[in-house]
C-alpha cells in the first residue's frame, strides 16, 4: 500500500481528482468504482472544475455505485444514486446512462447483486475504485465480520455506521441495511485509491494500514492489493505517525 500525506481535505481532494483526471484522460473509456459520502464530496467537485476549465471528458466513462441504502428509491435524495447523479454527473459531462447501481428496492436481491457483478466483468472490470473509510473500517458497505464477504451482497448496518450516517437524514428514519460491492468484489479492481480525513478516522486507519489483515477490519485487506494508495490528510494520519 502506498501512502500520501495531505496537509488537509482540500489538499487530499485536490490530489485524489488529479489522479483521476490523469487516469481518465489516458483511458477515455475508464472504468470507475464510485464512493459516495462526505470524504470525496470535495474532489468530486474538483473533477468538476476539471471538466469546465480544462474539457476532461467523462462522457465514455462507466462507472458503478460501491453501494446503495438498502431501500432507497433512486429519486430519494439521500440515494447515492443521487449523489453521484448530483456531484459527478451533474458537476461532468458523465453520461448518467453510464452509471451502472445496485437497486436497492429489487425484489430479488441475490440476483440483482448477481447481475450487478456480471455488469461489472462484462464491463472488462474495474479500472481505478474510488473507496471512503468508515468508522468501523469498513469499505464500501462492508462492515466488521467473521469473514470477507466475496461478492456484493445486502448487509446489515452496525449501529456506528448507522450512527454516522443520521446526520443525512435530518430526523427521518435512517436506514439500517445497504447493498454493497463485496470486498472481494473492491479486491479486484484493478487499481484503488481510499481517500481518508479527519481526526475521527485517525485510530482506525492506524489499523487499516499497519494492523493485522483481520474481516474485523475489512479495510486491512487492502494491505494484500498491489495498485492501492491511501491518500491521507494528516490528521488521519495522526495515530499512525505516533506508533512509528
Ligand atoms: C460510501 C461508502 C462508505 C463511506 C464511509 C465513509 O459509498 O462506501 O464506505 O466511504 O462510510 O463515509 P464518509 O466519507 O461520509 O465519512
Amino acid at each position: 500500500m502506498k501512502i500520501i500525506e495531505t496537509d488537509n481535505y482540500e489538499e487530499m481532494s485536490r490530489l485524489a481528482a488529479d489522479h483521476v483526471e490523469a487516469e481518465v484522460v489516458s483511458c477515455p473509456h475508464l472504468v470507475l468504482g464510485l464512493a459516495a459520502g462526505s470524504t470525496p464530496r470535495r474532489m468530486y467537485e474538483f473533477l468538476g472544475q476539471g471538466y469546465r476549465e480544462r474539457g476532461v471528458s467523462y462522457r465514455a466513462v462507466q462507472g458503478f455505485n460501491l453501494d446503495e441504502y438498502y431501500g432507497l428509491s433512486k429519486e430519494h435524495p439521500q440515494s447515492f444514486y443521487q449523489y453521484l447523479t448530483r456531484y459527478l454527473a451533474g458537476g461532468t459531462d458523465f453520461q448518467e446512462e453510464n452509471l451502472q447501481v445496485l437497486d436497492a428496492l429489487a425484489p430479488d436481491i441475490g440476483k440483482e447483486c448477481r447481475e450487478f457483478e456480471k455488469k461489472i466483468e462484462l464491463a472488462g472490470g474495474i479500472d481505478l475504485q474510488i473507496l471512503g473509510l468508515g468508522n468501523t473500517g469498513h469499505i464500501g458497505f462492508n462492515e466488521p465480520d467473521a469473514a470477507f464477504p466475496r461478492h456484493s451482497h445486502c448487509v446489515k448496518l452496525k449501529e456506528e455506521t448507522v450512527k454516522a450516517n443520521a446526520k443525512y437524514f435530518s430526523g427521518g428514519e435512517v436506514p439500517r441495511y445497504a447493498m454493497t460491492m463485496g470486498v472481494g468484489t473492491i479486491m479486484q479492481a484493478r487499481q484503488i485509491i481510499m481517500l481518508v480525513s479527519g481526526k475521527e478516522k485517525a485510530g482506525i486507519l492506524k489499523k487499516v494500514l499497519c494492523g493485522q489483515v483481520t474481516p474485523q477490519v475489512p479495510a486491512s485487506i487492502l494491505q494484500f492489493h498491489r495498485e492501492c494508495t491511501v491518500i491521507a490528510d494528516s490528521e488521519a494520519l495522526s495515530a499512525y505517525h505516533q506508533m512509528l
